[in-house]
């Protein structure tokens, strides 16, 4: 066979064999072609001996059992015809099909991850074994990429968990734990992991004593015992949840259950025809392929240590174990929960002494939120409340690896923060600032090392948003910047690291979408048909409703830091500073272009709103639901081009990653750019044309005029 081996046939006893996974130069087992082809040469071995009492199956890495199929084999696959693709399936499914036909009990002995195409292979086993590791998870996660499993998973599953656990599991894409695994009878027992394989070998004896696996095989390849009432009803609540959830836009959690109702009658050999012909319509689908990208826009960021190049290979970051936060409002309280949650101890200061006191039992609450309770996990607050330090003496700063301002968005007051706080830190600390408007290079220019700052950017809320941006000055150096990006990830945040220019990145792409809304009000657009434009092409919400949560004020205040610095392309709308003179400050005051004056604080419309906006609105034009899309969204792609061509950002995936992360830009799409690619640089050309008349902001950029002229793509041809 060629290249190295993953698996290893060994034989801890005369009469158990035991396959062992372990993908050499790689932390994670993957199912790649070769490695099935490997599975299949081993079961041919295996299945020609009559002197075997079982065999075992196991993962050389500690924590890692198999993470899947082979996703670069995916993407190379997408363009395959369908046909192809559902034979694709019936060869995973024949061979670890095999599995459940042995003439010996199989047993999966899993610790660590175990999931898409490892949790199939586990299920095509007599015996699932699962360790009590803290790592060790099963789950079928297929759907995040468009799919479902394909290799038996939609067959085998229901068999043997039922099928309301089995459509849990497949349509929700999330993985359960051991116990859990057990409390469903997909795990056998739960063992120790340094006991998982001796428990595997007394396992085999069993079962070989009481025949109880044979049973098992026999109810597992027939039908469901189901009624059609009970199949109806399920099929009814599981749609019901599914749509609330995909909202139309995610076709694969319906169609995994479709494709589990449909098979319930049958035998899993037809549930498995079923569950090919349904993945093959699936497969290459473009939520397939822009969830793919997803998929590698967080894995490329997972090794992206912020800098290009030798440098980033030469240099190392440092480890941050205590951070500094100043100001507890909002975004410091946030930003200090995050980092209690991960271990990071905390200073944190605030000029009002009494936000400080109050703010510290919120801020370990955060920390210890639970999503399972939806609330704080009392114990963990207690666990981490050492960890939470307030500050009394500046000298406290003095041990933080990192600190980071968040006070009020005002110049002059971060730089006597800085002014007050440079001198207690160490040789080796950085200072940075959560600043969402001001340029860093700007509020270095006054400290006194410069090379050691930086901006680091939280969203809001902070608990939520993943993305972080790191932005550099000037002067910031190459170590602060391996640092910031590495103390980011340690807190579980996804960073991108930024060169210093007007609202960074995500915020600039934010803007001359928001202010797009504002224009089209302005030429009579309706709210409710703007918003729908924008949820319809998968925003989570609409400009508008956004607005509102912004809050009018801070939306006025940072569109005229934009406006400020792009003034020929975004031009600031009367509507806003007449908002906030009535009061009308969104959510927060209870009324914005919405009015929350509810139960719920849900945003329902205001019949003032009409009135209050009459002598601002200018025309009566009527949109098209295309149009209105276009107007939305070609401003956000064109200032994405202008933030490359200014070398704001160092790739178009962090662009990609950016949005979805930072705004919630929808995942089914790729990605701006990833989507921009897909219709193509000279159809998004042509779609401008007809928007010439609205202003230079829809102006074609250079780089997408050299782009349509020679036909290649924002994202470099190989990922
Ligand atoms: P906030 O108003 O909730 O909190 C600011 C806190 O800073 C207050 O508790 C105030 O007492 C304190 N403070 C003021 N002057 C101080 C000083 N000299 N020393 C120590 N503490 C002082 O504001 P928020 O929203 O938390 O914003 C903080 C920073 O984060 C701003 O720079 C803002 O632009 C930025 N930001 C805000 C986001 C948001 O959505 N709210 C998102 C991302 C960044």
């Amino acid at each position: 066979m060629p290249g190295a081996q993953t698996l290893t046939l060994s034989m801890p006893e005369p009469d158990v064999a035991l396959l062992t996974f372990d993908t050499p130069d790689k932390s994670a087992n993957v199912l790649a072609s070769a490695v099935l082809d490997e599975l299949s040469a081993h079961l041919d071995t295996l299945e020609a001996r009559d002197d075997l009492a079982g065999l075992i199956i196991q993962s050389g890495k500690p924590g890692m059992f198999i993470a899947g199929a082979d996703l670069r084999e995916f993407v190379a696959s997408l363009d395959i015809e369908k046909e192809k693709i559902a034979q694709m399936c019936r060869r995973g499914q024949t061979l670890f099909g095999r599995l459940s036909k042995c003439n010996f009990v199989t047993v999966a002995a899993i610790d660590g991850i175990c999931v898409g195409g490892g949790a199939e292979l586990a299920i095509w086993c007599d015996r699932r074994l699962m360790s009590s590791g803290e790592k060790t998870e099963i789950g079928f996660p297929e759907v995040k990429l468009g799919l479902f499993p394909g290799w038996g998973g939609t067959a085998r599953a229901p068999r043997m968990v039922g099928l309301g656990n089995a459509v849990e599991m497949i349509t929700g894409g999330e993985s359960i734990d051991a116990n859990a695994a057990r409390g469903m009878n997909l795990a056998s027992d739960v063992v120790a992991p340094a006991g998982l394989l001796p428990a595997a070998i007394a396992m085999i004896r069993q079962e070989q004593a009481t025949g109880d696996y044979l049973r098992d095989r026999q109810t597992w390849s027939g039908p469901l015992p189901i009624s059609e009432a009970e199949l109806g009803f399920l099929g009814a609540t599981a749609s019901a949840v599914i749509r609330g959830k995909t909202r139309g836009h995610y076709p694969a959690p319906e169609a995994a259950l479709e494709v589990m109702l449909e098979a319930a009658a049958s035998d899993v050999e037809a549930a498995c025809q079923l569950e090919a012909d349904g993945m093959a319509q699936l497969f290459g689908s473009s939520v397939n392929a822009s969830l793919l990208n997803v998929f590698f826009l967080t894995d490329r960021n997972k090794k992206d240590v912020g800098i290009d190049g030798d440098a980033g290979s030469n240099l190392q970051p440092a480890a941050v174990h205590s951070a500094g936060v100043i100001g507890a409002g909002i975004m410091g309280a946030g930003i200090a929960a995050a980092n209690i949650r991960r271990g990071v101890s905390i200073v944190i200061d605030d000029a009002s002494k009494e936000t400080l006191r109050k703010n510290a039992q919120s801020i370990l609450e955060e920390a210890a939120f639970d999503r399972a309770l939806k609330g704080p996990a009392a114990h963990r607050v207690a666990e981490l409340a050492p960890i939470l330090e307030l500050c009394t003496i500046d000298q406290q700063f003095a041990g933080c690896d990192v600190v980071i301002e968040a006070v009020v968005e005002n110049l002059d007051v971060k730089r006597q923060v800085f002014a007050r706080i440079e001198p207690q830190l160490s040789d080796t600390a950085i200072l940075a600032s959560n600043t969402s408007t001001i340029p860093i290079t700007s509020m270095a220019e006054k400290v006194k090392h410069p090379e050691r700052f930086c901006g680091i950017h939280f969203f809001n809320p902070v608990r939520r948003m993943k993305l972080v941006e790191i932005i550099r000055g000037e002067k910031t150096s190459d170590e602060t910047v391996l640092t910031a990006v590495a103390y980011a990830k340690r807190i579980g945040k996804m960073p991108i690291v930024l060169n210093d220019g007007p609202g960074f990145l995500v915020n600039r792409l934010l803007f001359p979408y928001m202010s797009e809304a504002l224009a089209l009000l302005a030429e009579g657009a309706k709210i409710k048909d703007i918003d729908r434009a924008a949820k319809a092409f998968g925003m989570p919400m609409g400009p508008i409703e956004l607005y509102d949560l912004v809050g009018i004020d801070t939306a006025t205040f940072a569109g005229q830091v934009m406006s400020d610095a792009f003034p020929e392309r975004i031009v600031g709308s009367p509507i806003l500073p007449a908002m906030v003179h009535a009061g009308r400050l969104g959510k927060k005051s209870g009324l914005g272009f919405f009015n929350y004056q509810n139960k719920r604080g849900r945003p329902e419309p205001d019949p003032g709103l009409d009135t209050f906006l009459a002598e601002y609105i200018q025309g009566d034009r009527t949109f098209t639901r295309d149009e209105l899309t276009d107007r939305l969204f070609m401003p956000m792609l064109l200032e994405a081009t202008r933030a490359l061509e200014d070398n704001i950002v160092r790739d178009p995936r962090d662009i990609d990653l950016g949005l979805i992360f930072g705004l919630g830009f929808p995942p089914f799409k790729g990605g701006l750019m990833f989507w921009a690619d897909r219709v193509g640089a000279k159809t998004l050309v042509e779609k401008l044309k007809p928007m010439e008349s609205v202003g230079v902001r829809m102006k074609p950029t250079q780089l997408l005029l050299e782009l349509a002229e020679s036909g290649k793509t924002f994202y470099p041809s190989t990922m």
